[in-house]
């Protein structure tokens, strides 16, 4: 989906116009993939919008650029309120905000620390991430960063090169998208989706020891479950049992909670959502947009007037 250009974009603190946030060729982010990031949904309310999920996506950039070494001279709050005041600024909701801290013009060694850091906002529309209501998806002959390599922790720009790796193979070959397993065999996650399953009622995902990012909407799904009262296990688990589960489902702030009809041409079940990931998907939906209590706090106000809902 090509990216349609807003007013402002939010750097280093100040609003500048779309077209001026530009980066030279030379910067080290360009060459060595020196970047951290966060992808956030701000969701249409019943009256006005609201950021789902704001300060723990900042927190995680924050860790994120922990890990890289990477100073960010702003706190928690002070990137919660610059997303807040750039959707305000620009008018569009709903929409997908994307912050971005890097590695910028400076030196052109590996080493990363005479390179400044820039911290950049923008947010535009974006509907639906995985197309249809439920993916045919496959497992991906590539393998997801072994552990002490590139931290699957820390959302960075690098780590997007195996995302990438996963996600082309799986469109060549006609799929949705691509489920990586850890250099253990076992399964880690999609390329930009955390994975959940189904089975005898009990709902499994990995652990963050498979190497996967520790996802906002997986916290969501298991904190969801939890209030439900459905059993929750995060195990190591074997590829094949993907093929017997009962349900089988993505979560992602782009892809939010997806299900998945078939993997390896393999149909789940009989191929459509299952009761708990369709009572997952609507509590989760329903939350995001207002339609229910915000009863664990997820939700942050923004003064904007929201267009219809992009995901419906
Ligand atoms: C590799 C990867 N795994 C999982 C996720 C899901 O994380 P979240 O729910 O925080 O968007 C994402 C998306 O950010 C991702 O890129």
């Amino acid at each position: 989906m090509p990216i349609q250009p807003t007013g402002k974009i939010w750097h280093n603190g100040n609003l500048i116009p779309w077209e001026k946030a530009t980066i030279h060729v030379m910067s080290h982010v360009v060459h060595y993939g020196s970047s951290v990031f966060e992808g956030i949904r701000c969701y249409a309310q019943p009256s006005g919008a609201a950021v789902f999920r704001l300060p723990e996506h900042m927190q995680r950039l924050l860790d994120s650029a922990k890990i890289y070494r990477m100073p960010l001279p702003y706190s928690l709050e002070q990137l919660s309120n610059a997303v807040v005041e750039l959707i305000e600024a620009n008018e569009i909701a709903p929409c997908y905000i994307r912050p971005i801290a890097f590695r910028g013009y400076g030196e052109i060694g590996v080493n990363p620390k005479n390179s400044p850091v820039e911290v950049y906002m923008a947010n535009f529309p974006w509907g639906k991430y995985v197309a249809g209501d439920a993916a045919d998806v496959c497992v991906s002959s590539w393998n997801r960063s072994a552990p002490n390599t590139t931290p699957s922790l820390a959302k960075a720009g690098g780590n997007y090169l195996n995302s990438q790796l996963i996600r082309m193979e799986a469109d060549a070959n006609g799929y949705a998208e691509g489920i990586a397993l850890d250099v253990n065999g076992y399964i880690s996650e999609g390329s930009g989706e955390n994975l959940f399953l189904v089975r005898n009622g009990v709902l499994y995902t990995t652990p963050l020891a498979n190497s996967v990012l520790s996802g906002i909407t997986r916290d969501s799904v298991l904190t969801l479950a939890r209030h439900f009262g459905i059993p929750v296990v995060e195990q190591a688990l074997p590829r094949e049992l993907l093929y017997i589960a009962d349900e089988v489902f993505f979560t992602g702030t782009a892809a939010e909670v997806t299900p998945i009809r078939s993997v390896d041409r393999i149909q789940i079940a009989d191929g459509n959502a299952g009761p708990i990931t369709k009572q997952l998907a609507d509590e989760f939906i329903s939350i995001a947009n207002g339609l229910r209590p915000d009863r664990f706090g997820w939700l942050t106000p923004v003064k904007v007037n929201a267009e219809q809902p992009v995901t419906a």
